[in-house]
C-alpha cells in the first residue's frame, strides 16, 4: 500500500510529484506529503483531509521555493498510526537533515524504536516508518554515504518495504530500497525517477529498470546505480513498457469516475483477453506457461490463491477446472495459505490471481509454493509486476490500468484467463472431446457482445436501484458458479456503499443466516442455469419471512418474472459454465448505483486502497 515518487535532476521536481502523486493516490489517499533538498536543508509539506489530500498538498506547496531539482514525494494508507499530518510521509530524523518515504510494513519497529530512544532519540510519529529517519541518522554519523547508511539500516529491519531516502547534505541524489514491495527506477534525460509503479514515471521516463529484494540504487540525475546489501554492485533488469498504458488509458476519458469507464471497458478487457490465444485451427495454445510439459503432465491438483476479487475469479475457476479438466481444486484466501503449512509438491500446480500482481498476501502464498517445489503460475494484470516475475508463467488479463478501488473490468478478465487455462488443461489431459472444445471457443468469443449487452441496461439497473434506497440490509446468494457471483456482489456492495451485505451459498441460508431474514430485508439471487429450481426454493424460504427478493436471472425466464420483485435480466451465455461473466455486471452496476445514491467515492472507498502490500 501507499505510493512513493521520488525525482534528481528536475527543474520542476514539485510538480512531477504532484502530478505523480495524483497517479498514485489509488494506493492509498489518508495523507500526503514531499520533502524537497535543497544545499543544506530540506523543505517539508504534509497534508492528511483523507481523499483530498493531494490536491489539498497542492495548494498547501504553492509558495514551495522553486529551486529545487530533488525530492520524495508519498500519499499513505495508513498501517501504524491513525491518518493525520504528523504520522503522514515524509518523516524527518532529529537533526532533521534525512528525509525518508516509505512503503510497508517494519515488524521489528517496537523494538527498534525503543532502543533509539534509549538512545536518545525523539520521536515525533506513531507510525513504524520513523525508525528508518533515525537508524539512518546514527549511520550517518560513521559514514558521509548515505547508500552505505541505508544499506546498513536494511539489514537491521524486518518486513516488507520499499523506501526512498534523502540528505540536505547531498542535494543531487535520492537513495532507494526495497524488500516484498513494489519499486520501479525510471531513467530519462538528465531526470531519474522512483515510483511505486510505472504510472508515476509515464511521460518522464522510457528506460524502466525493476529493483529486486535487497538492492539498494542510488539515483542521480545521469542514471541509476545498483548495489546488494553488501555494497556489490549489480546490473538491474530493464523491461519495455506495455504499449497498451498510457496516460490517457490511466485518466477518466470523459466518464465521471474511473469505476464508470472501468466498467464500460469491459468488453474489450474480454476481447484482449482472448485475443492471440487460439491457433488456426481454433484450438487454445498460449505460450506464456514457462513450465517443462513434462512437469504439466504430473500435476494431480489445482490449488488457486488469491484475495478480494481475485479470489472470487478463483472460486468460478474451481468450477470450470473441475469440470472441464476432471483435476481436484482448492480456493484459498492467500493470507490463509501462507501460514497453513499446506501440503503442495511438484504435482500442484499453483496458481496466484492478483490483478496488481503485488498484493502481499498472494505474492507470499506464491513464495511458499515455490519453496514447497511446487509450480507456480500468476493470473496477473500488471505485467512485470513483482508476482509476474517471480512465477514460472504468467497469463495476463490485458485490461489496461484499473484505477477504481473496486475491481470490475479486471475481474471480469480474470474470470475469462482462468476459464482459457481450465480450457487448457482440458486440452492437455484430453478431457474433452475435440468438439466440446470448439463450443466452448465459441461461447468465449460471443461473451464480449453479451457484456456489453447487459451493460446497455444500466437504466433498469438505476431504477431498481432508486426503489432499494432505503435498505440497509442485504443478502446475496446463488449456487454452483452462482455462489461466487453473490460473493462479488455483496463485496462490491459492502465496499461501494458501507452497507451490510452478505453473501452465502443459497443452500447455507436454512442453517443459521436465514434467522437475520426478515420484513424489508432484500435478498439478491443469482439463478444461473445451474440448480435453478433449487435456487427458487431458497428463494420462496426467504419470501415467506418477509424479503424483497431481486432475482439476477436470463431473459426470458418467466418463473423469474413471476417469483421476484425485481429482476436484473441477462442475456443467455452459451456455455452456463460462463455465466458469471455475464451475471456479475448488474451487480456492480447496482453497487454503484447504490453508492451513488448514498452520496460515496466510488473511486475512493473509505478505509481501502487499490493495492494492499500489507498483511
Ligand atoms: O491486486 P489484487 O487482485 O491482488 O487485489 C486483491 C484484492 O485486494 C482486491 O480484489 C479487492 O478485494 C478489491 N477492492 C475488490 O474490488
Amino acid at each position: 500500500m501507499c505510493g512513493i515518487i521520488g525525482v534528481v535532476g528536475d527543474d520542476n521536481a514539485l510538480t512531477t510529484i504532484l502530478e505523480g502523486l495524483h497517479r498514485l493516490e489509488y494506493r492509498g489517499y489518508d495523507s500526503a506529503g514531499v520533502v524537497l533538498v535543497g544545499e543544506g536543508n530540506l523543505w517539508r509539506s504534509r497534508s492528511a483531509v483523507g481523499t483530498q489530500s493531494v490536491e489539498a498538498l497542492g495548494k498547501l506547496t504553492a509558495s514551495a521555493p522553486t529551486r529545487f531539482h530533488t525530492g520524495i514525494g508519498h500519499t499513505r494508507w495508513a498501517t501504524h498510526g491513525e491518518p493525520s499530518e504528523k504520522n503522514a510521509h515524509p518523516h524527518l530524523d532529529c537533526t532533521e537533515t534525512i528525509g525518508v518515504v516509505h512503503n510497508g510494513i517494519i515488524e521489528n519497529h517496537a523494538e527498534l524504536s525503543q532502543a533509539l530512544r534509549a538512545r536518545g532519540h525523539e520521536f515525533h510519529s506513531e507510525t513504524d516508518t520513523e525508525v528508518i529517519c533515525h537508524l539512518v541518522e546514527e549511520e550517518m554519523a560513521n559514514t558521509s554515504d548515505l547508500s552505505t547508511a541505508l544499506r546498513r539500516v536494511l539489514k537491521q529491519v524486518e518486513g516488507s518495504f520499499a523506501v526512498a531516502v534523502v540528505s540536505a547534505n547531498d542535494s543531487d541524489s535520492v537513495v532507494v530500497g526495497r524488500r516484498s514491495a513494489p519499486l520501479l527506477v525510471g531513467i530519462g534525460h538528465g531526470v531519474t525517477l522512483v515510483g511505486s509503479d510505472v504510472s508515476a514515471l509515464y511521460g518522464h521516463a522510457d528506460d524502466i529498470v525493476t529493483l529486486e529484494d535487497d538492492q539498494v540504487g542510488i539515483l542521480t540525475k545521469n542514471g541509476l546505480r545498483v548495489v546488494d546489501l553488501q555494497g556489490q554492485e549489480v546490473s538491474p533488469k530493464h523491461i519495455t513498457l506495455d504499449p497498451g498504458w498510457d496516460l490517457q488509458a490511466a485518466q477518466k476519458g470523459g466518464f465521471p469516475d474511473f469505476m464508470s469507464k472501468e466498467m464500460a471497458e469491459q468488453p474489450q478487457a474480454v476481447r484482449d483477453t482472448l485475443l492471440d490465444r487460439f491457433d488456426a485451427q481454433g484450438r487454445l495454445s498460449f505460450d506464456e506457461i514457462h513450465i517443462d510439459p513434462e512437469r504439466l503432465r504430473r500435476i494431480d491438483k489445482v490449488v488457486i490463491a488469491a484475495c478480494g476479487s481475485s479470489y472470487h475469479a478463483g472460486l468460478v475457476a474451481k468450477y470450470a477446472i473441475e469440470q472441464w479438466a476432471r483435476l481436484p481444486v482448492e480456493v484459498d484466501f492467500a493470507s490463509e495459505l501462507r501460514y497453513r503449512e499446506p501440503v503442495l509438491h511438484e504435482g500442484t500446480l499453483v496458481v496466484g490471481v492478483s490483478q496488481s500482481g503485488e498484493t502481499l498476501d498472494t505474492l507470499e502464498a506464491l513464495r511458499e509454493a515455490r519453496r514447497e517445489g511446487a509450480p507456480t503460475l500468476v493470473v496477473a494484470n500488471v505485467v512485470h509486476s513483482q508476482m509476474a516475475r517471480e512465477a514460472d508463467g504468467a497469463l495476463y488479463t490485458r485490461s489496461g490500468p484499473e484505477i477504481g478501488v473496486a475491481s470490475t473490468k479486471c475481474h471480469i478478465a480474470q474470470m475469462i484467463a482462468l476459464e482459457l487455462l481450465a480450457l487448457m488443461m482440458a486440452q492437455w489431459r484430453g478431457t474433452l472431446s475435440a468438439s466440446s472444445v470448439q463450443e466452448k471457443v465459441q461461447a468465449f468469443h460471443a461473451l464480449p457482445d453479451l457484456v456489453a449487452e447487459t451493460l446497455s441496461r444500466k437504466k433498469t439497473v438505476t431504477k431498481i436501484a432508486t426503489q432499494l434506497s432505503e435498505v440497509r440490509d442485504f443478502f446475496y446468494i446463488g449456487r454452483h458458479v452462482g455462489y461466487p457471483v453473490a460473493l462479488e456482489g455483496a463485496l462490491k456492495l459492502k465496499e461501494l456503499s458501507y452497507l451490510r451485505a452478505e453473501g452465502y451459498p443459497a443452500g447455507e441460508l436454512k442453517h443459521g443466516p436465514i434467522a437475520l431474514i426478515e420484513e424489508g430485508t432484500v435478498v439478491v439471487a443469482v439463478l444461473s442455469s445451474f440448480l435453478r429450481e433449487k435456487v427458487l426454493a431458497n428463494v420462496a424460504e426467504v419470501q415467506a419471512r418477509g424479503a424483497t427478493v431481486v432475482l439476477v436471472a436470463p431473459d426470458g425466464d418467466e418463473r423469474a418474472k413471476d417469483v421476484a420483485d425485481h429482476v436484473l435480466w441477462v442475456p443467455a451465455v452459451q456455455d452456463p459454465l460462463m455465466s458469471p461473466v455475464v451475471d456479475v455486471v448488474p451487480l456492480q452496476l447496482l453497487a454503484y448505483d447504490l453508492a451513488q445514491i448514498h452520496g460515496k467515492d466510488v473511486d475512493r472507498p473509505r478505509n481501502l486502497a487499490k493495492t494492499v502490500t500489507v498483511e
